[in-house]
């Protein structure tokens, strides 16, 4: 079993991970971590020359292996619950959704370009994702936990009083 970190973009799934699996003497794995190093490509690039599907069809690969190794925390990206595999693949693990509003989650995210889905208008698109994602992340949740407040360390203290 191995504890899941799901939500949106800025919601800090990378570095609370990271803090988590630290805490926890487990081995982290960040999926967008291990696609760009599986491809030796950015996944803006992917997403440039070759789309979203073919993005989503690695995330779904990479995902899944992760999924099977134990004593893991796994982050997540922040589309990766709209793939239905995915959403079966997390029953029987500890998910832990990082809940954040979308102007939090904008003022995390900045301007930052590797995230090729919110180019143009940050904080329009970050909404609409999450409008369209919270439904997936409260059907996965075992563990929801309010990110909206506190640094990293303190939101892991959160997720630790909970697991
Ligand atoms: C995506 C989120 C990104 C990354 C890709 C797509 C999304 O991960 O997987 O750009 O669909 O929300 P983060 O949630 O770590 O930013």
């Amino acid at each position: 079993m191995s504890i899941v970190l799901v939500g949106a973009p800025g919601s800090g799934k990378s570095t609370v991970g990271a803090l988590l699996a630290e805490r926890l003497g487990h081995r982290f794995v960040d999926v967008d971590a291990v696609i760009v190093s599986a491809t030796g490509r950015e996944i803006s690039d992917i997403f440039a020359v070759d789309g979203e599907a073919a993005f989503r069809e690695l995330e779904r690969e990479h995902t899944l292996a992760a999924l099977q190794e134990a004593d893991t925390v796994v982050s997540l990206g922040g589309g990766a619950v709209m793939n239905d595999q995915i959403r079966d693949a997390l029953g029987g693990h500890q998910v832990v959704w990082l809940q954040v509003p979308p102007g939090v989650a904008a003022d995390r995210v900045g301007m930052n370009v590797a995230r090729p889905l919110l180019l143009g208008n940050v904080r329009g698109r970050l909404a609409q994702l999450l409008r369209e994602r919270t439904p997936l992340y409260e059907a996965v949740a075992t563990h929801p936990v309010d990110a909206s407040e506190g640094d990293a360390e303190a939101v892991t203290a959160r997720v630790l009083e909970k697991l």
